[in-house]
């Protein structure tokens, strides 16, 4: 199966380039990227030079795999992901996911930037991911299994692990950072959503909203990964409030809270 030579072509360029075996891995979501200013960095490779990634088209996301180290512990971090509405499949929006869980990680980390709908969230509050629900309409499971990556019919019952989720939430406590901790809802983009959306993904209990994540998490959890999930909240959901939702408040909003956003990482790594 070609997907599984690509896998094993890229981990083989990675080993190849360092020698850390990364035990967690984390993906960056948009204008969160300063994080790599924690790691004691072993090596920067920009997907350009990977193979069989793909570079990413948006702006906040400069695209690079970075291993290192935080607080001792060897990690491996996606500065920049690709998107599902770049045009990219779902296969390879997942690649480097994959990849992560090849090279041997247990632990993997998603970010993003989520507009919030739960009742008093606000711009610059973060989200623990509790749980997802994924509305992009596919999956990146989709086709022939890949056996040796993980079962068919993988659960889903504890995406994001328990534990994680009340470690997050004593970091969140003990470094005063304002948080909710709910649902992250996975749409497609690239257009924001309608107020109509957004009240009917409030009803079904959603408590942020975002283009990215649940694709990734569906992926990890697959290869058997312990997934923990943040959202950084840049905007209330559209018709929530009267601001006009466009992409440069976003990344703006996530540059204003990057730095507790990093130090709430690096804590979050320290103590699992
Ligand atoms: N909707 C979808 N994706 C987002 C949003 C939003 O309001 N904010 C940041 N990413």
């Amino acid at each position: 199966m070609s997907i599984l030579k690509n896998l094993s072509e890229t981990t083989d360029y990675l080993r190849s380039q360092t020698d850390i075996k990364p035990q967690v891995g984390i993906t960056l979501g948009s204008g969160l990227a300063s994080f790599v200013d924690e790691i004691e960095v072993d090596v920067t490779i920009p997907y350009k030079d990977i193979p069989h990634f793909s570079p990413p088209t948006v702006q906040g996301h400069p695209g690079s795999l970075i291993f290192g180290h935080v607080g001792g512990k060897p990690i491996v971090a996606l500065q920049g992901r690709i998107h599902f509405y770049e045009g990219h499949s779902m296969r390879d929006v997942v690649f480097p996911t994959r990849v992560l869980g090849l090279l041997g990680i247990e632990t993997f980390i998603l970010t993003n930037a989520a507009g919030g709908l739960a009742d008093g969230i606000q711009p610059g509050c973060f989200m623990i991911i509790q749980d997802q629900i994924n509305m992009t309409g596919t999956s990146p499971l989709l086709g022939p299994n890949l056996d040796e990556l993980g079962p068919r019919f993988p659960d889903m019952s504890e995406v994001y692990d328990k534990n994680y989720r009340k470690i997050l939430k004593s970091v969140m406590n003990d470094l005063s950072v304002d948080y909710y901790e709910g649902n992250y809802l996975g749409v497609t983009g690239p257009a924001y959503e309608t107020p109509a959306e957004i009240r009917y993904y409030k009803q079904i209990g959603a408590g942020a909203v975002g283009m990215s994540t649940v694709s990734e998490a569906i992926a990890a959890k697959h290869m058997g990964l312990k997934i923990a999930g943040i959202s950084c909240v840049t905007n209330l959901g559209a018709g929530l409030s009267d601001e006009v939702l466009d992409h440069k408040d976003v990344t703006a909003v996530a540059k204003k809270v990057e730095k507790q956003f990093s130090e709430l990482l690096t804590e979050f790594i320290a103590r699992i």
